[in-house]
């Protein structure tokens, strides 16, 4: 099977904006395609792979409103369903309201994060000035997909399968109200239930939600913070969340003039929230840490009186652009490399009996976008799978796996032109171990337009791909991923 779902014009093509080119330029085709129309390349894929791979991410459509930056984009999820040893690639934008007020427009309504101040009328985010792209994460939920933005905006609702938008979640997104939710939302795969938070610029400056596995908001409660802060992600154990207050927000003088000014306090500790899975502001046990700024955990767990939390350290998350520039896109390159932002794995273990916070670097090469065996999320994992990051640009152009408990690592560098997005871990069907199965991607070949999804041997990812199937267009690079085990299909088909 190949049928073109919907075609769009792109009028955001043909400035030298390198977010809207190379690997980054928009796709405008919504495809449905299946094996054996879609070419296996290499390999085979596996017989014992059963579930869809998502992946989510931004593919504007419309010429910007000011400066491009890549987080503003219309969120597009591409997803490729395995069974039986065959693929079905889908990918479908998220129809947001703003999405579909634009289309209707014929033009982009809304501006992004770098120039919130071009804002004609009233938009999402934590800003309350962009588009809701639903473009951060996807996640699926109470067998459904769920996608939002990292700024906060409404939860839109997708099929898992056909990723038609079923549009903002009918049980609980309007008790959120315009403040929506933060795309990092936590899955207990145990439970079924997810745990989310939202913030913004006026108090309550941030609240915590639990939905159960019904669908059900059980839980929703605004958390003191000293100020407007900007989280990206939260810790999840078995009977905990751990929340942020990080050092780097916005200049509160400048904000009250109604200016996005991004500082790093170098001189305010990092404060960790350790909330009870359905606790209040009043049961929250806040620790400190070095100065820092996280954008992804892998993963946090109990042991002991410990609460355990790893992930991305950024020990500079504010690089010095003050010698780039003001024109070009130098200082927008610089303000998001992983390696002038001294981006690496790290751990934190928070002593709930004397409230000491011991922290520890588990490797110095700079790597993002950890991601583990879901069904360890909250508890104990061993593997963590990471991207390697280009120096100078968002791009991540390998994967490395990192045993946590022999200390060894394995990684795999694409060809070069070549860049992947997150690589979930899919575990093969009846797998016992906690990395028996497979790690997948899709990769761009920004040089000759192309993308294949690729499959590893989570075991051997080292000695490259096992399978690599031929998408039927080119796709930009992306955002972050999800696997969907079979499990959770509940019924449906390809
Ligand atoms: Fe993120």
């Amino acid at each position: 099977m190949l049928e073109i779902h919907d075609r769009k014009t792109l009028t955001c093509l043909g400035s030298d904006n390198p977010y809207l080119n190379g690997a980054w330029e928009p796709c405008d085709t919504e495809w449905t395609a299946s094996t054996p129309t879609l070419k296996v390349v290499q390999g085979e894929i596996p017989k014992d792979l059963h579930g869809v791979y998502m992946r989510n991410g931004h593919n504007q459509v419309h010429a910007p409103i000011g400066k491009y930056h890549p987080f503003d984009g219309d969120g597009m999820v591409h997803a490729a369903h395995f069974e039986n040893g065959q693929m079905t690639y889908r990918n479908r934008w998220v129809r947001t309201t703003g999405f579909l007020a634009e289309a209707a427009a014929g033009q982009s309504l809304w501006p992004g994060i770098i120039e919130p101040r071009k804002a004609v009328r009233r938009g999402w985010g934590s800003i309350g000035a962009m588009k809701d792209n639903a473009g951060t994460d996807i996640i699926v939920h109470a067998g459904k997909a769920l996608a939002a933005m990292s700024q906060c905006s409404e939860p839109y609702r997708l099929d898992p399968v056909t990723l038609e938008t079923l549009g903002p979640d009918a049980a609980w997104s309007r008790v959120l109200g315009e403040r929506g939710i933060c795309s990092h939302f936590q899955i207990d795969e145990h439970t079924g239930e997810m745990m989310f938070f939202n913030y913004g610029e006026k108090a309550p400056y941030f609240n915590y939600g639990v939905v159960n596995a019904r669908n059900e908001l059980v839980h929703y409660t605004p958390i003191e913070l000293p100020g407007a802060r900007w989280p990206h992600d939260m810790g999840m154990t078995q009977n905990y969340c751990i929340l942020h207050d990080l050092p780097m927000f916005f200049d509160q003088a400048a904000l009250a003039k109604g200016q996005h000014r991004l500082k790093f306090h170098r001189d305010i500790p990092a404060r960790f929230g350790i909330i009870p899975r359905m606790g209040h502001n009043r049961d929250v046990r806040w620790f400190e840490g070095q100065p820092c700024y996280i954008l992804h955990l892998s993963n946090s767990y109990e042991q002991g009186d410990e609460v355990v939390m790893e992930g991305c350290i950024q020990t500079n998350p504010v690089p010095d652009i003050s010698g780039l520039p003001k024109e070009g896109y130098d200082r927008m390159n610089a303000l998001l490399d992983m390696h002038r932002q001294e981006t690496r794995m790290h751990r934190w273990r928070f002593n709930l009996k004397t409230g000491q916070t011991r922290e520890e670097d588990l490797d110095d090469e700079v790597t993002e976008f950890p991601m583990i065996n879901g069904r360890h999320k909250g508890r104990a994992n061993r593997f963590v799978y990471t991207a390697h990051m280009v120096p100078g640009y968002w791009l991540l152009d390998g994967l490395k796996k990192y045993d946590l408990q022999t200390g060894k690592t394995q990684s795999w560098h694409c060809p070069p032109g070549c860049y992947v997005s997150e690589s979930p871990f899919a575990p093969r069907v009846g797998a016992q171990d906690e990395d028996d199965g497979y790690v997948l991607t899709f990769m761009t070949d920004a040089g000759n337009r192309r993308a294949e999804c690729v499959i590893f041997d989570a075991k051997a990812i080292d000695r490259g791909p096992l399978c690599r199937v031929e998408l039927p267009g080119f796709i930009p690079l992306g955002a972050h991923a999800y696997w969907m085990p079979m499990s959770d299909l509940k019924g449906h088909t390809a």
